[in-house]
This record gives C-alpha cells, sequence and structure tokens, in this order.
C-alpha cells in the first residue's frame, strides 16, 4: 500500500477477485484493500451505474416496504382468526426484506422513494379491505402482490446476470433468496383458498395493474 503526502481522493474503485484496488485522482497511488470494502453493492463505477443501482435498491425498498404494510392492513382485520399466525410468519419475513433494503439504503447513502407515505396508507388499505372480504379475500391479494414481486425480481435478476455476475454477486444471492421467499408466500395464498374468492381474476388483475404502476413510479420518484 502506498501513502500520498495530501489526503488521497479516491475516485474510483476497481474490483479484483476478493479485492478492492483504489486509486488516487491526484497522484495515481493505490490503496489495495484485501477484502471487500462493501457488503452488498460495489462503488459505482461511473454515474450510469449509480443510477442502475439506486434505482434498484430504491424501487425493492419501497416494494418490501409497501408488502410489509399489506400484512400489517391483513393482520388487522384477521390477526386474530385461524389465519393469523400464517399472515403473521409472512409479514415477519418482509420485515426481515425491508431491515435489509433499509441497511443498503443507509450503507449507501441511496434516499428511498419520496413516496414511502403514500404505500405506508395504500399498502395497508389493501391490506385491510381485501382482508374484509374474509381469508379468501387477504390470500387473494396475497397472490397478486408477490406474483408482482417475483416477477419484479426475477427481471432484475436477468439484468444484473447480463451485465455482470460476478461485480453483483453479493446483491444477486439476497434478490434470489428474496425472490423464493415471495415465491413461497405467493404459493401459500394458492394453498390457502385465493381462487375461491368471487370476483378473483378481476381482483388480481387490479392489484398487479397497481403494482406495476407503483414499481414503475418508484423506479423514478
Ligand atoms: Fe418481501
Ligand atoms: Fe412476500
Amino acid at each position: 500500500m502506498q501513502r500520498a503526502a495530501h489526503t488521497a481522493l479516491y475516485d474510483w474503485s476497481q474490483i479484483v477477485g476478493p479485492a478492492v484496488i483504489r486509486r488516487c485522482l491526484k497522484c495515481r497511488a493505490t490503496l489495495q484493500q484485501s477484502s471487500r470494502a462493501f457488503s452488498v453493492i460495489p462503488p459505482p463505477r461511473d454515474s450510469e451505474e449509480k443510477e442502475m443501482l439506486d434505482r434498484i435498491l430504491r424501487v425493492d425498498h419501497a416494494g418490501e416496504y409497501g408488502a410489509s404494510r399489506i400484512y400489517a392492513g391483513q393482520m388487522a382485520v384477521l390477526g386474530r382468526t385461524r389465519t393469523g399466525p400464517l399472515i403473521q410468519e409472512m409479514w415477519d419475513q418482509e420485515k426481515k426484506h425491508l431491515e435489509k433494503f433499509n441497511e443498503i439504503l443507509a450503507e449507501n447513502r441511496i434516499r428511498p422513494t419520496a413516496l414511502l407515505p403514500l404505500w405506508n396508507i395504500a399498502g395497508f388499505v389493501l391490506g385491510a379491505s381485501t382482508a374484509l372480504l374474509g381469508k379468501e379475500g387477504a390470500m387473494a391479494c396475497t397472490v397478486a402482490v408477490e406474483e408482482s414481486i417475483s416477477e419484479h425480481y426475477n427481471s432484475q435478476i436477468r439484468a444484473l446476470m447480463e451485465k455482470d455476475p460476478e461485480r453483483y454477486t453479493e446483491l444477486l444471492k439476497i434478490i434470489k433468496e428474496f425472490r423464493d421467499d415471495e415465491m413461497d408466500h405467493h404459493d401459500t395464498g394458492l394453498e390457502h383458498d385465493a381462487e375461491t374468492l368471487p370476483g378473483y381474476w378481476l381482483l388480481k388483475n387490479a392489484i398487479q395493474l397497481g403494482c406495476k404502476a407503483a414499481i414503475y413510479v418508484s423506479q423514478r420518484v
């Protein structure tokens, strides 16, 4: 490791295997760190990569936040019924997902979407109102939302794999793990009679249209 006389201005980094090589812009001195200097995402190479990662993490955080609020709404209505523990279990997983994205956002100084207050209310209202239709209503909502989130995660996985699977190993690991959890939630909904709800397909399509709109704006605002 070389030391510069001035305060080093490490402007860019290069990941070489498990090491991170950072180079000072003023004197070109390099600083090699033996382990990765990041836990989930690499220091962005340029503004384009930063924008891409910001967008991915912002929308994922918003999605997990919304999902957590949906389960909160379902619990407010069905918490004391026989379905309560099942919903609680899925909610607990959403809380873990959200916590992880909270962590990543803070670590990388990425601001969350400005629409969190809206997702707070919209998520809770969606969860509570579908739960008022009964257990089947809540499960239909779960199937619709979780299918949308899984598809969304799958498209992110595809995009990151196409770009550079090595570089985004850690992020891919997290997204894949969460995607699997969402698929489990989706299957749980189906196993608990989601499809027996009258108007199931109509409700499912309406909710998924809402999810698409939410994903679109959360990436941008
Ligand atoms: Fe989740
Ligand atoms: Fe989920």
